[in-house]
């Protein structure tokens, strides 16, 4: 069996899961992406066509929301709120320090992300890395933490 035929049995399977449930396209696409690394122009097809929506309809969902990619990860990424409360409290010292992090390090081993508010506010700066929020951080944390995931560490 082909990869991309597995990418169709896989997405067949998730659309699956989701019939019958009211407005089922943000968990499908949640769920395509959490599986297959992200949302591809093929995944979107067959959504389309389990949900009977147009192409564009779904592909203008998954262009809408930035958290959506239509491109695997070249590598990990972290997400780094720039929101004003964090900012408020170091925000911008931790992103700086992320982004220097991240350049000493082979093009495209650390994605440094810019969000705005993880619903974190109360204990900015936050950063979330595989959908853990953290909190607190400062410049030394978020480079530590870059540093790890360079290296392929789980955290
Ligand atoms: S402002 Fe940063 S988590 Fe809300």
């Amino acid at each position: 069996m082909s990869e991309s035929q597995v990418l169709s049995l896989a997405i067949e399977d998730i659309c699956t899961q989701h019939h019958g449930q009211v407005s089922p396209l943000l968990p499908i696409l949640h769920e395509v992406q959490s599986r297959c690394g992200c949302i591809a122009d093929e995944a979107v097809q067959i959504i389309a066509a389990r949900l009977n929506l147009t192409r564009a309809e779904v592909g203008g969902v998954v262009s809408f929301y930035t958290d959506f990619k239509t491109q695997p990860p070249a590598g990990r990424s972290i997400k780094i709120c720039r929101a004003e409360a964090c900012q408020a409290n170091g925000g911008r010292e931790v992103w700086e320090a992320a982004l220097a992090a991240a350049e000493s390090h082979m093009e495209g081993a650390v994605e440094v992300e810019a969000v705005y508010c993880l619903g974190n506010c109360a204990c900015g700066p936050s950063a979330q890395i595989d959908g853990q929020t953290l909190g607190r951080l400062n410049p030394q944390q978020i480079v530590t933490l870059v540093n790890a995931l360079a290296k392929g560490d789980d955290l």
